[in-house]
């Protein structure tokens, strides 16, 4: 068989996730390297007509930057009661739909769009599926700036190998101006019991750990696409992956 390159099956999954977005709903536009496909379809099924009275709410700067030059409606979040939808990536995926996020450095907005989500969906190459949370990916952990040394400190105690997010000697910001710590836990044994412990701890905005938030998963794979759970995903225009069987 032969084998699909990643960026084929990034834009693949997230294809797949934009053809269920439906006409009138508040669309949460993820951030990073695959999300940016759904966002893409979106607007390409907005400018054919088959979408109409989408408006999204961004996750990043980035994505709103992107979303504007695609020329999808934004909404103010604080506008908005509820998100009907969000397609997001993820680093890592385990086998109960819990995630791994924040590779991009998003993850607060991320989490606080997916939380007033009523459909968080994400989207995934077969690469990032992993059997427990911690083998593939460090945790991004988003920390404010005073007393940073001392929350290394609490995770090293943790057991997490923990590395400054930066460059050439330039520490990364988020785009609320916070650090990110990249803490490397190995295969971790009981991911709730750590995100319970992260958010407990004071100078830690927030934690890559996306706990019972995801209820579909599209994985991309060479053989095709799989719909984790199985089949919960219905997309709006069949015609549009008719290999799929959907029609
Ligand atoms: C952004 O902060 C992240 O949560 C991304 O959604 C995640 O890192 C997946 O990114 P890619 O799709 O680029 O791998």
């Amino acid at each position: 068989m032969p084998v699909t390159d990643t960026t084929t099956l990034k834009q693949q999954a997230g294809a797949f996730a934009a053809d269920i977005v439906r006409s009138g709903m508040i669309v949460g536009l993820g951030t990073g390297s695959t999300a940016i496909h759904a966002t893409r379809r979106i607007a390409q099924r907005m400018t054919n007509g088959e979408l109409r009275n989408i408006r999204a709410v961004p996750t990043s700067r980035a994505t709103q930057a992107a979303a504007s030059e695609l020329r999808i409606p934004l909404v103010s979040f604080a506008d908005c009661q509820r998100i009907d939808m969000t397609i997001d990536g993820a680093d890592e995926v385990d086998p109960a739909l819990n995630l791994i996020k924040g590779g991009g450095g998003a993850l607060l907005r991320e989490k606080i769009v997916a939380q007033a989500t009523d459909q968080f969906v994400i989207v995934v190459d077969e690469s990032k599926l992993s059997p427990r949370l911690g083998s593939l990916f460090a945790v991004p952990v988003e920390v404010v700036e005073f007393g940073w040394q001392a929350q290394v400190r609490f995770l090293e105690a943790l057991g997490a190998k923990v590395r400054l997010r930066g460059d050439d000697g330039a520490a990364y910001r988020t785009d609320q101006g916070n650090l990110i710590l990249d803490c490397d836990f190995g295969p971790i044994r009981n991911a709730q019991d750590l995100a319970s412990g992260l958010s407990a701890r004071a100078g830690i905005v927030e934690h890559g750990l996306f706990i019972s938030l995801a209820q579909q998963v599209v994985v991309a794979g060479n053989a095709g696409i799989r719909v984790l759970p199985a089949e919960s995903l219905q997309p709006s225009s069949p015609s549009a992956h008719p290999e799929r069987g959907w029609a």
